[in-house]
């Protein structure tokens, strides 16, 4: 189904080269479920790909520009794809390190000229800039006609992320972007990167979003220090076990219990978030999969705690939503999605209480807060694909 953001997108090329886009390509936003700071432990994630997108129409050139317009920055970006790139801070960086990967690849790429349009909230937590990544990249894919899998293209993206852009994120965003199925969220093992399409609820739940209003700021040192801290928990629970470990995707809370007197208070801390979400991530999706939705929502609200009290990454907007959702009948689970400090919830919501749920969120959130919520019913989409 065509939806009107590609139409956007189309219109905005014509707009700004003139003539048509030759391609469009659609790539989603996420929400995770369950499994939070866990992928970069090489542990599990168990997100699902949205009904919110990044659009890129484009068309080949016959010399070697490019040039990128962006409907959310109104802002034309020019280079050629034989230059050596280097990133400026600004959005364009993201399409330039998808294009530096590729280069980086061997491939000898043509010039394009190329509208990007999406209505993924920026900022949000909702992977937007995954989105982009993913879309510029299949993009790229089809104008050069080469072959990439999904899960091959998700690390390339990730990859520009990390090394070009220089934001050091997981590989949570970009896998469920590029590997998404409708209908479906993704149980991913981010060590092995092998991962299972799981049905989500019928007809009868629904995913709700709200978004806090409140900006990620603080984010990125934040993210880095949490980080920073699994590493130093890994390398002192391996020396302590005279075990060679590189990650505490391979620690149970039972080696914890035993050894976890070799860490520092806040360490451990964020270690007991880790491990306890690593096995309530596995636990949820086999829930799930018994049709057990009260049972997933209880882990949903233990995984907020956690993130609240142990690794510290929610905030008062946060849980404010996930108080309120929580004293809604009806509404079966509910906790903070994505890095934190701000951003979304997530919650799972029997289709007769959404509007419960949003009429409590619009009145008690803005009351207390004196912030807009906004709230989004969501449906799982398939990941990146072509769409013209
Ligand atoms: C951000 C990162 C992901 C992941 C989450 C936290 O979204 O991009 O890789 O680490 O935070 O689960």
């Amino acid at each position: 189904m065509l939806h009107p953001i590609v139409t956007q997108a189309r219109d905005a090329f014509k707009s700004v080269f003139e003539g048509m886009a030759d391609v469009a390509v659609q790539a989603p936003g996420r929400v995770n479920l369950i499994g939070e700071h866990t992928d970069y432990n090489a542990g599990f994630v168990f997100p699902a790909a949205i009904d919110r997108w990044v659009v890129v129409a484009a068309r080949a050139r016959a010399d070697l520009r490019v040039r990128i317009y962006s409907a959310m920055h109104d802002e034309v970006a020019e280079f050629r794809v034989d230059d050596v790139l280097e990133a400026l801070g600004n959005w364009a960086d993201y399409p330039k390190g998808v294009v530096r990967e590729f280069q980086k690849l061997g491939y000898s790429l043509c010039g394009f000229d190329a509208a990007i349009v999406g209505n993924v909230p920026m900022g949000a937590g909702l992977s937007s800039s995954a989105a982009v990544e993913m879309a510029v990249g299949k993009g790229l894919v089809v104008l050069n006609r080469v072959e990439i899998s999904g899960p091959d293209l998700a690390l390339l993206g990730q990859r520009a992320e990390n090394h070009f852009v220089g934001v050091n994120c997981g590989i949570m965003d970009q896998f469920i972007s590029a590997n998404g199925r409708a209908g479906h969220a993704l149980f991913l093992d981010c060590r092995d990167l092998s991962f299972d399409l799981v049905p989500l609820f019928g007809d009868d739940v629904q995913i709700v979003i709200c978004n806090s209003g409140v900006t990620r700021g603080l984010t990125d040192s934040a993210y880095n220090d949490r980080r920073s801290a699994c590493e130093s928990g890994v390398s002192l629970l391996a020396r302590a076990m005279g075990k060679d470990m590189r990650a505490l995707r391979d620690v149970s809370m039972e080696m914890l219990g035993v050894y976890g007197g070799v860490l520092p208070e806040m360490v451990l801390k964020r270690c007991r978030h880790v491990i306890a979400e690593n096995e309530r991530t596995q636990r949820a999706v086999i829930l799930l999969k018994n049709g057990d939705l009260s049972g997933f929502g209880e882990l949903m609200v233990a995984s907020h705690e956690s993130l609240r009290d142990d690794y510290e990454v929610s905030g008062e907007e946060l849980d404010l939503l996930v108080e309120i959702a929580l004293n809604v009948p009806g509404v079966l689970g509910a906790r903070m999605t994505g890095a934190g400090f701000g951003g979304c919830t997530v919650n799972i919501v029997e289709r007769d209480a959404v509007p419960a749920l949003t009429d409590a969120i619009n009145e008690r959130y803005l009351r207390t807060t004196g912030l807009i919520p906004e709230i989004y019913v969501c449906s799982a989409v398939n990941g990146v694909e072509q769409v013209g």
